[in-house]
């Protein structure tokens, strides 16, 4: 059986102010008619039933998340008191999982990405499958061939070992970097065998489960009392009442930095991590000059700029490399090589006001 966990606790601080603490990135349209959570539950629907997803969130989300999926049983809707990066969402999901799915290859999955080729991205899920069940052992991980050194993500050094399985190459992996500096990131991009982790992991339920024992064993002994008490009590009142003693670390950093087995499937699927506002460029079409424009815009002598208005008219004359983003009670304007940097204006925010 093929199980799957969306990652959907985060709050999307890169696409401020439209992406707000009650409505992170992951519940917004950014592209296309349908929510970013919403297009990964669909694409998962080609390839396992709905039974089979569940999402991890904070409950300042859940009902969010009934209301943008309601056919997804209320049940497997797994709900965090608090935020404490993907190493414990993670845990979690594969306790509950493997009580209604023992023995299941899970997939895990982040909420807000963007994924092209939907049979592509299927079947290379398929062959990751199939890796887990050659060798027991594996954790599997989708790359993407860098075209830049970005310091956000981590990098996956291959080796020349590889599998051929569906008719794809799968590569056994040296070494996993979690978001290395710029001067590592530069090395690995100039070295040629470096992939991007895409952020979405392949692995059977009992080999991630013996991974967390190993290297992150006070997790793994709140996640066995958590198991005990599933037994006797509500679900999500244990998780309630445990999760906050959860140490607060990514699955990148906890996990995936020390294990041994790791395999890379190098994708080609049109994967873009919507990562903030310049994403944009990449994933819409430009005006003449070179703008991504959306809403009630006048623009004179504006160049590569991305501006969204809100309804009310935005008018720009003789400006470029900015993004301007006006939503009902905020309006953005910053230098688009700058972008990465918007997190730093909720940092004041949250001090000051
Ligand atoms: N449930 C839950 N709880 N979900 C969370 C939490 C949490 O506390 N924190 C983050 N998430 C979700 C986010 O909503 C997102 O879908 C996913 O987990 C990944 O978290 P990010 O915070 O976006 O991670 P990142 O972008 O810094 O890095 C990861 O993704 C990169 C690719 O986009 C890493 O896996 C990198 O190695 C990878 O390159
Ligand atoms: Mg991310």
């Amino acid at each position: 059986t093929l199980t799957a966990v969306i990652m959907a606790g985060g709050k999307g601080e890169r696409f401020w102010p439209k992406s707000r603490t009650n409505l992170p990135k992951q519940f917004l349209n950014i592209s296309g008619n349908k929510s970013m959570i919403q297009q990964t539950v669909s694409r998962l629907e080609k390839l396992i039933s709905i039974e089979q997803i569940f999402v991890v969130t904070n409950e300042l989300y859940a009902e969010l998340i009934h209301a943008q999926i309601p056919n997804l049983p209320l049940d497997n809707i797994i709900i965090e008191p608090i935020g404490r990066n993907t190493a414990p969402c993670v845990g979690v999901a594969s306790i509950i999982i493997e009580e209604k799915f023992p023995d299941s290859t899970m997939i895990v999955l982040p909420s807000d990405h963007i994924v092209e080729n939907e049979e592509r991205f299927v079947n290379i899920l398929n062959t990751a499958a199939m890796v887990c069940e050659h060798d027991s052992d594996s954790l599997v991980t989708l790359g993407i061939t860098p075209n830049y050194p970005e310091t956000g993500y981590g990098y996956i050094e291959s080796t020349q070992n590889r599998l051929n399985i569906n008719d794809m190459n799968v590569f056994q992996v040296n070494q996993f970097v979690e978001k290395p500096n710029l001067e590592k990131a530069k090395e690995y991009l100039a070295a040629g065998n470096y992939y991007w982790n895409s952020g979405i992991f392949i692995w059977k339920i009992n080999t991630i489960r013996r991974y967390i024992k190993k290297f992150m064993p006070e997790m793994n002994d709140l996640l066995e009392t958590m198991k005990v008490a599933f037994k006797s009590n509500n679900i999500n009142q244990v998780i309630r009442s445990e999760f906050p003693k959860m140490p607060d670390q990514s699955i990148d950093y906890g996990i995936m930095e020390k294990a041994e087995k790791i395999f890379v499937i190098p994708c080609i699927f049109g994967w873009d991590d919507v990562g903030s506002w310049t994403a944009l460029e990449r994933i819409n079409d430009k005006d003449s000059n070179g703008n991504v424009i959306k809403g009630n815009i006048l623009s004179i002598d504006t160049k590569d700029s991305i501006i969204e208005s809100n309804g009310k008219l935005i008018a720009t004359l003789g400006i470029e490399n900015l993004i301007i983003i006006d939503t009902e009670d905020v309006t953005l304007i910053c230098a688009k090589d700058r972008a990465q940097e918007i997190k730093s204006i909720i940092k004041e925010l949250r001090e000051h006001k």
